[in-house]
């Protein structure tokens, strides 16, 4: 292999012009990454619903020209100053939300909203010298969420970088970088339902599944899922999803619903739908005594949550969790783990596949609600 360190690589990226219309294929100039950053070739990335959000960018603070992408495993390239714990050739799987390990949140057992590296969907360009490490002939493009991973190199900082496992496939665990982990790790480090118990998940997309895919892993003896589509169902099943309750059947609230079926309430809820009335419909449909609700879905700007205190009196616990609660660099290797060992199923979260200069298919994808995750092959 040739030695690229120190220097600027031309590559492939699908660069975003201007709000929704279709990526464009360029050769860009990758720089060499700074203090505390890491140079990174891509070799899977896949989509998920916030590189759709801001790519549509209604609503959201448009910044074009850009590359997105942050769900992706690819191999250290090179390491920038002051970078210790990551060499040439490891294999990463770069996170939208980083872990810097310095600073309070990161310091604390209970939380993984790192002060530094926390998301920041408005934040183009690097931290170091607030430049962008990409361009083309000379006119920066900007990056998204610190992982611009719809690129054949990337540049990051260190602390959004998970080492994992070189044995696992990175064609499969790349999913791991954002929401099938906010699922998981929403039951089984929020919710954290015992074996035998009865858990139900709200909205049976990819997170939902994840979730479903949680309980299923922490031996929960009924799913039930919920969504307003009821074919979810049928899919829903290979995740564990016992039950179904589609709310719009129902002439009472799905909260009633789910008390008639479970004799008073379920033990576990999670939520990820992002409608508030979902939200409110898990919270209360959890059993008075012990019951625990999770939101992970994300609300509308002007949204409230309404419920009767008396429902937390009536010891009821509302909690609400970012990317799992997992750590990314201290957590995710142990999640890449449990594929390794079998107990955590991926295959069945990756419904296509489409080569890197075909990006574009997967956005028509999501867009038309088809599959749960498509893999985008860089070497194609
Ligand atoms: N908290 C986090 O860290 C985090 C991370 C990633 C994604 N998310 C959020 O998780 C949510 C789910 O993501 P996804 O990619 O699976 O989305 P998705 O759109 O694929 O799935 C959502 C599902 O919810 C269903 N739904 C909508 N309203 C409903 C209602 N009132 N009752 C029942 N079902 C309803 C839809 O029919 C759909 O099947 C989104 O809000 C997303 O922004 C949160
Ligand atoms: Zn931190
Ligand atoms: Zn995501």
């Amino acid at each position: 292999m040739v030695n690229t360190a120190g220097q600027v690589i031309r590559c492939r990226a699908a660069v975003a012009w201007e709000a929704g219309k279709p990526l464009v294929i360029e050769e860009v100039e990758v720089a060499p990454p700074q203090a505390m950053e890491v140079r990174v070739k891509i070799l899977f990335t896949s989509l998920c619903h916030t590189d759709v959000y801001f790519w549509e960018a209604k609503g959201q603070k448009p910044l074009f020209p850009r590359i997105f992408g942050h769900e992706a495993g690819g191999i250290v390239e090179s390491v920038g100053e002051g970078v210790t714990d990551l060499r040439p050739g490891d294999h990463v799987l770069p996170v939208f939300t980083g872990e810097c390990k310095e600073c309070r949140h990161c310091k604390s057992e209970e939380s993984n909203m790192c002060d530094l590296l926390r998301i920041n969907t408005d934040r183009g360009v690097m931290l170091n010298d607030g430049k962008s490490r990409f361009s083309i002939k000379g006119q920066p493009i900007y990056h998204f969420v610190g992982t611009s991973t719809f690129s054949e190199y990337t540049v990051t900082h260190v602390g959004s970088l998970a080492k994992i496992n070189p044995a696992a496939p990175l064609d499969k665990v790349c999913i791991l970088s954002c929401g099938i982990s906010t699922g998981l790790g929403a039951t089984l480090n929020v919710a954290k339902p015992k074996k035998g118990s009865t858990v139900a998940v709200f909205g049976l997309g990819a997170v939902g599944l994840a979730a479903a895919e949680g309980a299923r892993i922490a031996g929960a003896s009924r799913i039930i899922g919920v969504d307003l589509i009821s074919k979810r169902f049928e899919e829903a099943k290979k995740f564990g999803v016992t039950e179904f309750v589609n709310p719009k059947e129902h002439e009472k609230p799905v909260q009633e619903v789910i008390a008639e079926m479970t004799d008073g309430g379920v033990d576990r809820s999670v939520e990820c739908t992002g409608s508030i009335n979902a939200m409110v419909s898990a919270f209360e449909c959890v059993h008075d005594g012990w019951g625990v609700a999770v939101l992970v879905g994300v609300p509308n700007k002007d949204d409230a949550f309404k419920t009767h205190p008396m429902n937390l009196l009536n010891e009821r616990t509302l909690k609400g969790t970012f990317f799992g609660n997992y750590k990314p660099r201290s957590d995710l290797p142990s999640v890449v783990e449990k594929y390794m060992n079998k107990e955590l199923e991926l295959e069945k979260f990756i419904t296509h596949e489409v080569p890197f200069a075909e990006i574009n298919k997967a956005f028509e994808y999501m867009l038309k609600g088809e599959g749960l995750r498509c893999i985008i092959r860089m070497d194609a």
